[in-house]
């Protein structure tokens, strides 16, 4: 690359962007040029709110300006495909939201765009980036922990913000499209990419059905070619704030980690504080009231990455395949919901969106 920086345009401006936003002021060599919504008014107030000098409401318009080297896409699940092959067309480099898109057929357009256009797709899952996880595989990869044989991760609120996650044609599927997709990258990296045998789901509608077909808890076990096994339990129905966990159990040690207790102020108010962790609804009380959040999940190290790798042009950690790998264990996990059985991969079973193989059209 010729420019000493990587010129970046944010797509989207409300949840993730913000976080992105904040985060990409503590990355070298990033400059945020532009930033685009839809929504009359919202990247005008953003752009003014981060000192960003250009904002759009129209993603050509953005994708128009020469100087902008990289997007990241911070629009909702079902916008991911279309906004990569607009971007990769421009010649833009593309870092995409978890979960990748929406189906396989839709994640190979988008790798075969990025691929035709020789631009990088940079799969965006912060996890593997939180500092606390980069030092449990430490334990692990250091032998500390012996043979892995059970890794579990956890997470758990009491549901999204916005209305796209619950609908499940946007979102394309509840808890396990959202979070589970965390879990099974998660493990997959732990795991030095190993394939992944079997999936086996349990999903249900428990709490949230006057607001969403989807699944609002959900248990999925992965089982991998090398033997081991991945545990993940999501929910969207648990009160109190956000928990990210994770366990490790070896033959020869157990690490267990706790991203945001762990780290965080454990505080009782009889009034309640400002602002205590994501998805914290009630602070008065208990409550555990985190600092650094955006650090401590590892997204300012996740967009270093991604920015080092467009400017010397390296290849990054997390790619359009590791999101379809992602995607496609999600897929047999809704169908595992559905049929009641175990899903051995490949799967043939195939939708639009993951969620209809758990409950059809
Ligand atoms: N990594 C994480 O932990 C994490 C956390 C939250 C969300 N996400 C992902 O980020 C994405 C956005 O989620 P969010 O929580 O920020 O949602 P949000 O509703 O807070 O924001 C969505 C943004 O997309 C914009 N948008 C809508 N239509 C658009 C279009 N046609 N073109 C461009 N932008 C458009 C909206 O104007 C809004 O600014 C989702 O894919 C979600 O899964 C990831």
């Amino acid at each position: 690359m010729k420019a000493k920086t990587v010129r970046i345009g944010l797509i989207g401006s409300q949840f993730i962007t913000s976080i992105h936003a904040e985060a990409l002021k503590g990355v070298k060599d990033a400059e945020v040029l532009a930033v685009m919504s839809p929504t009359k008014g919202h990247a005008r107030a953003f752009a003014e709110r981060h000192a960003i000098p250009h904002h759009f409401t129209d993603l050509d318009a953005l994708l128009a300006m020469d100087e902008i080297d990289m997007i990241i896409i911070g629009a909702p699940n079902f916008l991911h495909c279309e906004i990569a092959v607009r971007a990769a067309a421009a010649g833009k480099h593309v870092v995409v939201e978890k979960p990748l898109c929406l189906n396989l057929a839709e994640a190979d357009r988008m790798i075969a765009a990025c691929a035709q256009a020789k631009v990088k797709l940079m799969y965006a899952e912060e996890l593997c980036f939180t500092p606390k996880y980069v030092r449990l595989k430490q334990l692990l990869d250091r032998g500390a922990l012996g043979r892995p044989v059970l890794l579990k991760q956890s997470e758990k609120h009491d549901g999204p913000h916005a209305a796209h996650f619950w609908d499940v044609e946007r979102s394309g599927g509840g808890v396990t499209m959202d979070m589970g997709c965390h879990a099974i990258q998660f493990f997959r990296w732990l795991n030095g990419n190993d394939p992944v045998r079997s999936v086996y789901a349990q999903m249900s509608t428990s709490v949230h059905a006057d607001k969403t077909r989807g699944d609002d808890n959900a248990i999925i076990i992965l089982e991998f070619a090398n033997g081991v096994t991945g545990l993940a339990e999501e929910s969207w129905t648990k009160l109190g704030g956000m928990d990210d966990t994770a366990e490790i159990h070896g033959t020869e040690g157990v690490a267990y980690a706790d991203v945001l207790h762990g780290n965080s102020i454990r505080t009782y108010s009889a009034r309640g504080v400002d602002y205590a962790v994501e998805k914290a609804g009630s602070t008065v009380g208990w409550s555990f009231v985190m600092y650094e959040e955006t650090w401590n999940y590892g997204f300012p190290q996740e967009l270093q990455h991604f920015v080092t790798c467009v400017k010397n042009d390296e290849q990054p950690l997390l790619t359009g395949e590791d999101g379809k790998a992602v995607l496609e264990i999600i897929f047999a996990a809704y169908e595992s919901a559905g049929s009641g059985r175990k899903v051995l991969l490949p799967s043939r079973a195939r939708a639009d969106r993951p969620f209809e193989l758990w409950k059809g059209k």
